[in-house]
């Protein structure tokens, strides 16, 4: 079949240069708009790069699985490649992901990921305790500072305090400049951002120095004893990119879930009235992997939360062999964008998508199961989320604490319309009161 007799996706380029890229960073419904535009499929062009943007869960099954050959994974922006360094498992292909995936896998998961749940639960009711006695707060920054305390902790080691605090003001600056315009002069948020990396870098390389004496078990110790079965490890260079990666893989996007969770709750009294009610036949239960398992209902809301907010919104790839999708040809060298807010909102999969009803996954409805990569927060295929098990107990972990012990109240006058960059929040940053039942 000739593919390139079949026509390119409609669309528009923008502007000479810098394309469309300013209104990708800017426009709050920037894909939605060229959606109800152009189709399901179309071209545009950002961070200089010719991008075509499939919609929907038959775009994301053919680049995540059927033609996934089609594609690598170094299309994500510059400041993305170069802030998380070309180690990381995310821009990595073939044998050589395969083998770090695995290597790394096990520092996430089953027996560790136990080790990890009384840290995450002190850390969370040292910080529910801090909010209680504040008249108000705004819950989107406070979130992000607990979630990097619990990453740091478990990922690298990092005390609480000072250090602490050094090293999170770091990753603000870094977090600026992951989606931005990568100029270099040294105010800009990109270079900021670079010089951030290096200084979280020269850390975690003292971190990594200290566990070669002593051995630890948070992920850094886990990572410097891994091996393969030929008894290969990682180098130190790609320990630092890795442990880097994960802590920014934790902190924004599993504060950003947590906090759409509490507004959810927030704004749904009957959702929250059944997650609590769910929580009293736990109550007096010890927290565990196994315990967190039993709580169903909690599940399908952490699911709902997933499908409405999506701390990342889209995926990049890069195009590296031509392919005719829905009767339109993309060519080699482009980028390509799969779209999480497009599929989680799509009519066809998901009834009246703009209602928030957890309901909507339950045994009987189950509406993401009727078709396959139609829930794809945490990516999907063989690439999905590593950090995926880690992240939902983190946030399983805060929540049961929260609403087994504590009211919350969405104080009013506050913008709590999304924005998306650099993961998704409230523009208010959800502004609330915290008290003790
Ligand atoms: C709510 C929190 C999180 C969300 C929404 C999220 C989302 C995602 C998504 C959408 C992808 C797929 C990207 C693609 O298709 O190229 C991904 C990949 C990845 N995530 Fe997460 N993530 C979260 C938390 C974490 C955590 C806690 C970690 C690690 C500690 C982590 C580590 C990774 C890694 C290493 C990959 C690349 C996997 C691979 O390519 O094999 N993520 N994540």
């Amino acid at each position: 079949m000739n593919l390139s007799s079949h026509s390119l996706p409609p669309g528009s380029f923008g502007l000479p240069l810098i394309g469309e890229t300013l209104s990708f960073l800017k426009e709050r419904d920037f894909l939605k708009n060229r959606q109800n535009k152009y189709g399901s499929i179309f071209k545009t062009k950002i961070f200089g790069q010719p991008t075509v943007v499939m919609i929907g869960s038959q775009a994301n099954r053919f680049i995540m699985s059927s033609h996934k050959d089609c594609f690598s994974h170094d299309g994500w922006p510059d400041t993305f490649k170069s802030l998380l360094g070309n180690k990381v498992l995310l821009l990595q292909e073939g044998d050589e992901h395969r083998r770090k995936r695995k290597l790394l896998m096990p520092t996430l998961h089953g027996s560790a990921l136990s080790n990890y749940l009384p840290k995450i639960e002190e850390i969370s009711r040292n910080y529910l305790q801090q909010w209680e006695k504040l008249d108000s707060l705004v819950w989107f920054p406070q979130l992000g500072r607990m979630t990097f305390e619990i990453a740091s902790k478990l990922l690298i080691g990092s005390e609480s305090g000072e250090v602490n605090d050094y090293l999170f003001k770091l990753f603000i600056e870094l977090n600026r400049g992951l989606l931005t315009i990568p100029i270099r002069w040294h105010w800009t948020p990109y270079s900021r951002a670079l010089q951030a990396r290096e200084q979280i870098l020269a850390y975690i390389d003292k971190a990594i120095q200290h566990r070669q004496q002593q051995p630890t078990q948070d992920v850094l110790g886990l990572l410097i004893q891994a091996q393969d079965e030929d008894g290969q490890g990682l180098t130190k260079e790609e320990i630092k990119s890795q442990a880097l990666a994960l802590l920014i893989g934790t902190n924004a996007n599993t504060a950003s879930m947590l906090t759409s969770l509490c507004m959810a709750l927030g704004q749904h009294p009957h959702v929250l009235a059944k997650a609590r009610a769910e929580q009293q036949i736990f109550q007096t239960d010890k927290l565990s992997l196994e315990k967190l398992k039993l709580m169903v209902y909690l599940d399908l809301v952490l699911k709902e939360v997933e499908r409405c907010y999506p701390p990342v919104g889209a995926g990049f790839r890069r195009v590296i062999k031509p392919f005719v999708f829905n009767d339109y040809y993309v060519p080699a060298t482009w980028n390509a964008i799969y779209s999480i807010t497009g599929t989680h909102n799509d009519p066809q999969i998901y009834t009246s998508p703009e209602l928030f009803d957890p309901e909507r996954f339950n045994q009987e409805q189950t509406e993401s199961k009727k078709i396959d990569f139609s829930l794809v927060g945490f990516g999907g295929g063989t690439r999905n989320c590593l950090g995926i098990a880690f992240a939902q107990t983190i946030i399983k972990v805060f929540t049961v604490n929260l609403l087994r012990s504590y009211t919350w109240e969405l104080l009013r006058n506050q913008d709590l319309t999304l924005n998306r960059v650099p993961v998704l929040h409230p523009r208010s940053g959800l502004k609330i009161r915290l008290s003790r039942i």
